[in-house]
């Protein structure tokens, strides 16, 4: 089944064709980082019309570089949420227009559920159940993972998620947006046991994260380090950043772990734009392997926001017999449990 998925929840532009769910035969992101560098985050209306004027070429290339046409399609599968309306409704419209001129079935994905599905475009793929932690730039949550379309929520963040602490405490370090790649880089050069920021792991066995606590504490060191006040002798922003990253990285780390034991499982996903984190990625494969668990990431690119993780999803909600309509709206919250397969 040769399936053309699209993405437009945030800030990037993406359609990718994928056969079967897992071989991709193109995938391309229009990036709108430049444009909401300036604003030092995304802005929701500048991010629709940079779709509406994005969204039609994005899908040509990905035409292009699968060497395939419109006809070829058996399916087109669209993410209506979680993410912003705005956005959302500029793939919805596009699609439902294809759909319906074409006569294509239409899917219709929850982002959530593309992250989670974003491993099975490796070659190397885990084997069910597992438990997935999708880190992104909106989520933070562990789902334990029995096959396709059968997840059960078991922790979320309570305030932030992890990519948008890393977003944040980047824009008051004065390293821009997007963050996670600006303080990984900066975090290279400095000390992660530098400052001890705090860790919350709420309760021990909870598995809610929070994250908003650490932002502010990081906010408050800068403005004492800024100020000259901060105690200790030749902070660089490169410890305050290491430092940070460590704090965050810590308690993804521990909290998977949890979950991973107790569900008895022998395999972690870990997916979403902060997925792509090396000091993260080292971390969960150490503590994993330390308990003989094997640890899956997707590459970068299927990491971040793309079309292939969308198709990937929507092939299995059209195998399902999942078609949607041309009454299809987009949801700005579509918790994954209300995906419900029934046995
Ligand atoms: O999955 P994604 O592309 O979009 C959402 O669904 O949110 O994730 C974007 C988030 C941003 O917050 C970005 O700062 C973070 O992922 N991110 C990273 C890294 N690369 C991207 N965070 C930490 N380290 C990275 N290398
Ligand atoms: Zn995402």
């Amino acid at each position: 089944m040769i399936i053309l998925g699209i993405d437009t929840s945030c800030d990037d532009t993406s359609a990718a064709v994928v056969v079967d769910g897992k071989s991709v035969l193109s995938n391309v992101v229009h990036s709108q980082v430049e444009i909401h560098h300036a604003h030092g985050g995304v802005v929701p209306e500048l991010a629709s019309r940079e779709h509406i004027k994005n969204i039609m070429p994005v899908v040509e290339e990905s035409f292009l570089r699968a060497g395939i046409g419109m006809k070829d399609l058996n399916g087109i599968a669209v993410t209506v949420g979680p993410g912003l309306v705005g956005a959302l409704l500029v793939g919805l419209y596009y699609v439902k227009g294809l759909a319906y001129v074409c006569d294509i079935p239409l899917a219709a994905v929850n982002h959530l559920e593309g992250h989670i599905l974003s491993i099975f475009l490796e070659k190397k793929t885990p084997p069910f159940p597992f438990v997935a932690l999708t880190v992104s730039g909106g989520h933070t949550s562990i789902y334990h993972v029995e096959d396709y379309g059968r997840y059960t929520l078991m922790g979320q963040t309570l305030d932030d998620a992890a990519g948008e602490a890393f977003d944040k405490v980047a824009k008051i370090s004065g390293l821009g947006y997007p963050g996670g790649v600006a303080i990984e880089k900066m975090a290279l050069d400095g000390k992660n046991d530098k400052i001890k920021f705090p860790r919350a792991y709420l309760t021990n066995e909870s598995l809610d994260f929070s994250f908003s606590g650490l932002k502010t504490a990081v906010a408050l060191y800068m403005k004492k380090w800024h100020d000259g006040q901060a105690k200790e002798d030749e902070i660089t922003l490169a410890d305050i950043a290491a430092s940070f990253q460590e704090s965050v990285v810590d308690v993804l780390v521990h909290k998977v772990m949890i979950a991973r034991r107790k569900m008895a499982v022998k395999a972690v996903v870990m997916a979403g734009g902060v997925a792509c984190n090396k000091r993260l990625r080292e971390r969960l494969s150490e503590v994993a392997g330390g308990e003989g668990v094997e640890v899956y990431y997707p590459r970068p690119e299927y990491c971040t926001d793309n079309g292939a993780m969308i198709a990937a999803a929507g092939y299995h909600c059209l195998l399902r017999g999942e078609t949607a309509d041309m009454s299809l709206d987009v949801r700005s919250k579509f918790p994954i449990q209300e995906l419900r397969i029934e046995d």
